[in-house]
């Protein structure tokens, strides 16, 4: 398994392959990720190593996504081709397993998650999908409230991060990716009170 030691290396690519406001969001989603992985009682050494490498092919081209893509055997879904860059998350999944040689499965699939969510996500990957949208560079209306309700619960939180978003796509008439609203059932069922804890 990689281990912590490694973080001179970690960092070394990030600062070659990402632009660096990248690289600083990375930073600030490794720290979120271990502050909200103490509070959920998540492991904070994986917290840490999802949230530092959870963007880590971001910098890549659409082209070296779908390349990567293929040649990992990812499917390619017509979202996929249309939009490429939300393979970062798939492609950076698997790119962190060959490339870095993380073996841990929970780690590999927060960072597999962390864009789109899936119908089954675990804390860690809960975790990381949060601590993208809320890291302290984030500046979006909502966001404030985003970070109090996280504080309270997970599902909560994720679900008024999918509301914001969906808010936003609609009003610019976008397209909301089918597993937005896959999240968003699996969340809704999953949960008892949580729409209260949204708007409370
Ligand atoms: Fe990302
Ligand atoms: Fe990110």
């Amino acid at each position: 398994m990689a281990c912590i030691d490694n973080r001179e290396v970690y960092i070394s690519f990030l600062r070659k392959h990402l632009s660096k406001e990248r690289f600083f969001h990375t930073l600030a989603v490794e720290r979120e990720a271990i502050f909200l992985a103490e509070r959920y009682g998540v492991d904070t050494y994986k917290a840490s190593l999802a949230g530092l490498l959870h963007d880590c092919v971001k910098g890549f081209s659409d082209e070296e996504l779908i390349r990567l893509a293929r040649s990992y055997n990812i499917p390619l879904s017509i979202w996929d081709l249309s939009s490429p860059q939300i393979l970062h998350a798939p492609v950076g999944s698997i790119f962190a397993r060959e490339y870095f040689g993380i073996k841990d499965r929970e780690i590999l699939s927060a960072i597999w998650k962390h864009t789109t969510g899936d119908k089954e996500m675990s804390t860690l990957d809960k975790i990381i999908f949060i601590a993208d949208y809320i890291e302290y560079n984030r500046d979006f209306p909502g966001v404030s409230h985003l970070r109090e309700i996280v504080k309270r619960d997970l599902n909560s939180a994720i679900l008024f991060a999918i509301n914001l978003t969906v808010g936003y796509i609609m009003r610019n008439n976008l397209a909301v990716h089918p597993k937005t609203i896959e999240v968003w059932n699996y969340l809704i069922k999953e949960g008892k009170s949580v729409l209260n804890e949204i708007y409370t």
